[in-house]
Protein backbone atom coordinates (compact mmCIF):
# COMPACT_ATOMS: atom_id res chain seq x y z
CA UNK A 1 0.00 0.00 0.00
CA UNK A 2 1.33 3.26 -1.07
CA UNK A 3 0.32 5.79 1.96
CA UNK A 4 0.30 9.59 0.91
CA UNK A 5 1.22 12.43 3.43
CA UNK A 6 -0.07 15.67 1.60
CA UNK A 7 1.54 18.77 2.35
CA UNK A 8 -0.01 21.79 0.98
CA UNK A 9 -0.83 25.83 1.82
CA UNK A 10 -3.58 26.60 -1.12
CA UNK A 11 -6.72 25.62 -2.35
CA UNK A 12 -5.64 21.68 -2.78
CA UNK A 13 -6.89 21.72 -6.47
CA UNK A 14 -3.99 19.07 -7.06
CA UNK A 15 -5.09 17.05 -4.00
CA UNK A 16 -8.90 17.14 -5.72
CA UNK A 17 -7.33 15.94 -8.55
CA UNK A 18 -5.78 12.47 -6.90
CA UNK A 19 -9.13 11.62 -4.96
CA UNK A 20 -10.76 12.07 -8.44
CA UNK A 21 -7.99 10.00 -9.82
CA UNK A 22 -8.86 7.64 -6.70
CA UNK A 23 -12.36 7.60 -7.07
CA UNK A 24 -12.15 6.52 -10.71
CA UNK A 25 -10.41 3.93 -9.91
CA UNK A 26 -7.06 5.37 -11.42
CA UNK A 27 -4.38 4.95 -8.15
CA UNK A 28 -5.10 1.23 -6.51
CA UNK A 29 -3.15 0.45 -3.84
CA UNK A 30 -3.27 4.20 -2.83
CA UNK A 31 -4.76 5.90 0.33
CA UNK A 32 -3.95 9.34 1.75
CA UNK A 33 -2.66 8.77 4.89
CA UNK A 34 -3.05 12.71 6.24
CA UNK A 35 -3.08 16.02 5.06
CA UNK A 36 -0.95 18.26 6.57
CA UNK A 37 -1.21 22.65 6.42
CA UNK A 38 1.00 25.21 7.49
CA UNK A 39 -1.62 27.78 6.59
CA UNK A 40 -4.86 27.29 9.21
CA UNK A 41 -7.62 28.01 6.80
CA UNK A 42 -6.55 26.26 3.90
CA UNK A 43 -8.65 25.22 1.10
CA UNK A 44 -6.68 21.69 1.31
CA UNK A 45 -7.41 21.23 5.00
CA UNK A 46 -11.53 21.99 4.27
CA UNK A 47 -11.12 19.29 1.13
CA UNK A 48 -9.58 17.11 3.36
CA UNK A 49 -11.89 17.26 6.19
CA UNK A 50 -14.66 16.89 4.19
CA UNK A 51 -13.64 13.75 2.53
CA UNK A 52 -13.21 12.57 6.05
CA UNK A 53 -9.52 12.47 6.13
CA UNK A 54 -7.08 13.63 8.70
CA UNK A 55 -6.31 17.00 8.54
CA UNK A 56 -3.77 19.05 10.58
CA UNK A 57 -2.62 22.72 10.77
CA UNK A 58 0.78 22.93 11.69
CA UNK A 59 1.99 26.15 13.08
CA UNK A 60 5.32 26.82 10.98
CA UNK A 61 7.02 28.85 13.30
CA UNK A 62 9.25 31.94 13.08
CA UNK A 63 10.55 31.41 9.81
CA UNK A 64 8.72 32.80 6.84
CA UNK A 65 10.22 30.38 3.98
CA UNK A 66 10.83 27.06 5.86
CA UNK A 67 9.69 25.52 9.07
CA UNK A 68 11.23 25.40 12.19
CA UNK A 69 13.47 22.47 12.64
CA UNK A 70 11.56 21.24 16.02
CA UNK A 71 8.21 21.68 13.66
CA UNK A 72 9.91 19.66 10.87
CA UNK A 73 10.53 17.19 13.15
CA UNK A 74 6.83 16.86 14.62
CA UNK A 75 5.51 16.79 11.32
CA UNK A 76 8.25 13.95 10.14
CA UNK A 77 7.00 12.18 13.50
CA UNK A 78 3.15 12.84 12.44
CA UNK A 79 3.38 11.52 9.08
CA UNK A 80 5.15 7.99 10.56
CA UNK A 81 1.91 7.95 12.94
CA UNK A 82 0.22 7.80 9.84
CA UNK A 83 2.06 5.07 7.70
CA UNK A 84 2.77 7.73 5.22
CA UNK A 85 5.70 6.44 3.10
CA UNK A 86 5.20 8.93 0.24
CA UNK A 87 5.47 12.95 1.49
CA UNK A 88 3.48 14.49 -1.60
CA UNK A 89 4.14 18.77 -1.88
CA UNK A 90 1.18 20.07 -3.18
CA UNK A 91 0.86 24.06 -3.24
CA UNK A 92 3.06 23.69 -0.14
CA UNK A 93 5.08 27.28 0.16
CA UNK A 94 7.71 25.99 2.34
CA UNK A 95 11.26 24.83 1.72
CA UNK A 96 11.69 21.53 3.04
CA UNK A 97 15.17 20.95 5.14
CA UNK A 98 16.10 18.23 7.71
CA UNK A 99 15.24 16.18 9.81
CA UNK A 100 12.18 15.49 6.79
CA UNK A 101 14.97 14.99 3.85
CA UNK A 102 16.46 12.59 5.63
CA UNK A 103 13.17 10.93 7.53
CA UNK A 104 11.93 10.11 3.53
CA UNK A 105 15.16 9.65 1.44
CA UNK A 106 13.80 9.73 -2.39
CA UNK A 107 10.52 9.77 -0.98
CA UNK A 108 9.52 13.45 -1.34
CA UNK A 109 8.09 14.73 -4.70
CA UNK A 110 6.89 17.91 -5.26
CA UNK A 111 5.08 19.85 -8.51
CA UNK A 112 6.34 22.85 -10.00
CA UNK A 113 4.56 25.28 -12.63
CA UNK A 114 7.36 24.97 -15.21
CA UNK A 115 9.20 23.04 -17.19
CA UNK A 116 12.26 22.51 -14.46
CA UNK A 117 15.20 23.40 -14.59
CA UNK A 118 13.50 26.34 -16.78
CA UNK A 119 11.96 29.03 -14.05
CA UNK A 120 12.53 27.28 -10.58
CA UNK A 121 10.92 29.17 -7.75
CA UNK A 122 8.01 31.65 -7.33
CA UNK A 123 5.20 32.26 -9.76
CA UNK A 124 6.68 30.54 -12.67
CA UNK A 125 4.23 30.98 -15.48
CA UNK A 126 4.91 34.27 -15.15
CA UNK A 127 8.48 34.06 -15.44
CA UNK A 128 7.46 31.87 -18.58
CA UNK A 129 5.72 34.54 -20.10
CA UNK A 130 8.37 37.59 -18.96
CA UNK A 131 11.13 35.64 -21.23
CA UNK A 132 8.67 35.20 -24.04
CA UNK A 133 8.77 31.30 -24.25
CA UNK A 134 6.36 29.93 -26.82
CA UNK A 135 5.95 26.46 -24.05
CA UNK A 136 5.44 26.33 -20.66
CA UNK A 137 4.26 23.35 -18.30
CA UNK A 138 4.57 21.34 -15.16
CA UNK A 139 7.18 19.22 -13.31
CA UNK A 140 7.03 16.69 -11.03
CA UNK A 141 10.04 16.41 -8.85
CA UNK A 142 12.07 14.39 -6.11
CA UNK A 143 12.43 16.91 -3.38
CA UNK A 144 16.42 18.00 -2.64
CA UNK A 145 18.15 20.36 -0.45
CA UNK A 146 17.59 22.68 -3.18
CA UNK A 147 14.93 24.67 -4.67
CA UNK A 148 13.30 22.81 -7.08
CA UNK A 149 16.39 20.80 -8.33
CA UNK A 150 15.07 17.64 -7.36
CA UNK A 151 15.28 14.45 -9.74
CA UNK A 152 12.54 15.31 -12.09
CA UNK A 153 10.23 12.55 -12.18
CA UNK A 154 7.62 13.58 -14.84
CA UNK A 155 6.75 16.59 -16.74
CA UNK A 156 3.52 17.78 -18.99
CA UNK A 157 3.90 20.24 -21.63
CA UNK A 158 1.29 23.61 -22.57
CA UNK A 159 1.38 26.25 -24.79
CA UNK A 160 1.79 29.46 -25.06
CA UNK A 161 -1.00 31.81 -26.42
CA UNK A 162 -0.82 35.23 -28.01
CA UNK A 163 -1.95 37.06 -25.77
CA UNK A 164 -1.71 34.79 -22.75
CA UNK A 165 -2.64 36.54 -19.23
CA UNK A 166 -0.93 35.08 -16.14
CA UNK A 167 -4.31 34.07 -15.24
CA UNK A 168 -4.83 31.80 -18.44
CA UNK A 169 -1.49 30.31 -18.50
CA UNK A 170 -1.53 29.63 -14.74
CA UNK A 171 -4.91 27.65 -15.39
CA UNK A 172 -3.62 25.95 -18.29
CA UNK A 173 -0.87 25.03 -16.19
CA UNK A 174 -2.66 23.46 -13.27
CA UNK A 175 -4.90 21.68 -15.66
CA UNK A 176 -2.19 20.19 -16.73
CA UNK A 177 -0.76 19.16 -13.38
CA UNK A 178 -3.85 17.40 -12.37
CA UNK A 179 -2.98 15.49 -15.22
CA UNK A 180 0.47 14.34 -14.62
CA UNK A 181 0.19 14.36 -10.46
CA UNK A 182 -1.71 11.17 -10.32
CA UNK A 183 -0.16 9.50 -12.84
CA UNK A 184 3.49 9.87 -11.37
CA UNK A 185 1.94 8.92 -8.31
CA UNK A 186 0.69 5.42 -9.85
CA UNK A 187 4.24 5.18 -10.58
CA UNK A 188 5.36 4.95 -7.20
CA UNK A 189 2.14 2.81 -6.35
CA UNK A 190 3.15 0.33 -8.94
CA UNK A 191 7.01 0.43 -6.93
CA UNK A 192 5.19 -0.42 -3.63
CA UNK A 193 4.55 -3.48 -2.41
CA UNK A 194 2.21 -4.60 0.18
CA UNK A 195 3.30 -5.69 3.11
C1 LIG B 1 0.30 24.50 -8.04
O1 LIG B 1 0.10 25.33 -9.15
C2 LIG B 1 1.72 24.04 -7.97
O2 LIG B 1 2.39 24.10 -9.18
C3 LIG B 1 2.36 24.99 -7.01
O3 LIG B 1 1.34 25.37 -6.13
C4 LIG B 1 0.08 25.24 -6.75
C5 LIG B 1 -0.84 24.51 -5.82
O4 LIG B 1 -2.17 24.59 -6.18
N1 LIG B 1 3.50 24.35 -6.40
P1 LIG B 1 -3.26 23.74 -5.39
O5 LIG B 1 -3.25 24.17 -3.94
O6 LIG B 1 -2.96 22.27 -5.57
O7 LIG B 1 -4.54 24.14 -6.05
Amino acid sequence: MLTLGVLGSGKGSNLGAILAAMDAGGLPGVRVGVVVSDVAHAGILGLAAARGLPAHHLPPGRFKTKLEPGVEQHLAALLRAHGVNLVVLAGFMRLVKEPLLTAFPRRIVNIHPSLLPAFPGLRAWEQALAAGVREAGCTVHLVDAGVDTGEILGQARVPIEPGDTPEALHARIQAAEHRLYPGVIAGFAALTKDG
